[in-house]
């Protein structure tokens, strides 16, 4: 019994030995220290075996025990070593090597002009306010002096959600609004930036969505000559001192008298080029005097209120300021154009 013993323990270890990995070892531990394990059988027979017997081989059997579970306690130990090194040498990591540049993203360049003309005009003391693009026919049309059937709703090919909701197509409707929330109150002053929606099919010149900035003031005594000044303000900030504007009658139903407004061409100076197609020119907004009945619609009293308004198209501007030839590269997301405004 007590040569068996040994020799189980021997077969052990020498097994164990070879063994090189955790999982040989986790069966070796339960082939020989198990339940069922052959040690554990001899203890369990105990019983038939004689007085003499019995304590010499239950010390054998217990040193066997103890012997097998302490060499694998070890072996363990050393493979667990072994495969922390291993992870250490492979998982180095080298804290030398230069760092992945991460790439930077720019300012679209709307968002620059935006930015740029929300400047100029807080420097004028006006306020930016803002209003959704999801309009009712009220605020974009009606309260305008637009009725239903009048022929101006053409001018503007709408995209229509239901009969009454409408995607805006000009940042007017902002006029509405703020004169709605300014219940009377005077001066009013604000610049308005965002986009408008109309059923244009897109090419160089037109997309059916762009970018406007909308101006409203009103107070008291508000005449023609503060918005040509304001306006010459804007464009020489924006393109340059020697910058000049023109006003050429125009007609918005919300606005009377109305003015169609031309910046000296930015490119020539205003002697003549391919841009302003040789007439020195460039339009860039349309404006006018607040019509009484838009002043009257929406609270102010226009025997003792005057105002005026403007909308200016962002792209147009940008496109004059920067040299763009074509309004889609605004929306095509194109790195290699977007790219080029990182530093201006
Ligand atoms: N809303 C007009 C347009 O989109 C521009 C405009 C604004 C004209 C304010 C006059 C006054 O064409």
């Amino acid at each position: 019994m007590k040569d068996k013993l040994l020799s189980l323990q021997q077969e052990a270890l020498d097994t164990l030995h070879q063994s090189t990995s955790l999982s040989e070892l986790n069966d070796l531990r339960i082939k020989y220290l198990g339940k069922k394990g052959p040690i554990t059988e001899v203890l369990r027979g105990m019983g038939s075996l004689s007085a003499e017997e019995r304590p010499i081989i239950g010390q054998v059997a217990n040193e066997v025990r103890a012997a097998i579970s302490e060499a694998i306690q070890q072996k363990q130990e050393k493979l667990e070593k072994e495969e922390t090194d291993r992870k250490l040498q492979v998982e180095k990591i080298d804290v030398t090597l230069p760092g992945r540049p991460s790439e930077k993203g720019s300012i679209h360049p709307l968002t620059k002009i935006i930015q740029e003309m929300e400047d100029i005009f807080l420097g004028m003391g006006f306020q930016v306010a803002e209003g959704p693009e999801v309009e009712t026919d009220y605020y974009n049309f009606e309260a305008l002096n637009i009725h239903k059937n009048h022929p101006a709703r053409d001018m503007q090919d709408t995209f229509y959600i239901t009969d009454d909701l409408l995607l805006r197509t000009h940042t007017s409707s902002v006029q509405i609004r703020t004169m709605q929330n300014m219940k009377g109150e005077v001066p009013v002053k604000i610049i308005c930036p965002g986009r408008v929606y109309r059923r244009d099919d897109d090419d160089a010149t037109h997309s059916h969505m762009f970018t406007q900035i909308e101006g409203l003031v009103i107070d008291k005594h508000i005449r023609m000559s503060d918005l040509k000044g304001t306006l010459l303000q804007f464009v020489k900030e924006m393109f340059g001192n020697d910058t000049e504007i023109r006003l050429r009658p125009s007609f918005f139903p919300f606005t009377e008298p109305s003015a169609e407004v031309d910046v000296s061409c930015t490119v020539c100076k205003g002697k003549g080029c391919r841009v302003c197609k040789q007439t020195g020119w460039i339009e860039i907004l349309g404006s006018g005097m607040v019509h009484p009945k838009v002043l009257e619609m929406s609270g102010y009293d226009p025997k003792e209120y005057s105002g005026f308004a403007f909308g200016t198209g962002v792209e147009r501007i940008a496109m004059l300021k920067y040299g763009i030839e074509d309004i889609r590269h605004f929306f095509t997301n194109d790195l290699r154009f977007l790219k080029q405004f990182a530093h201006i």
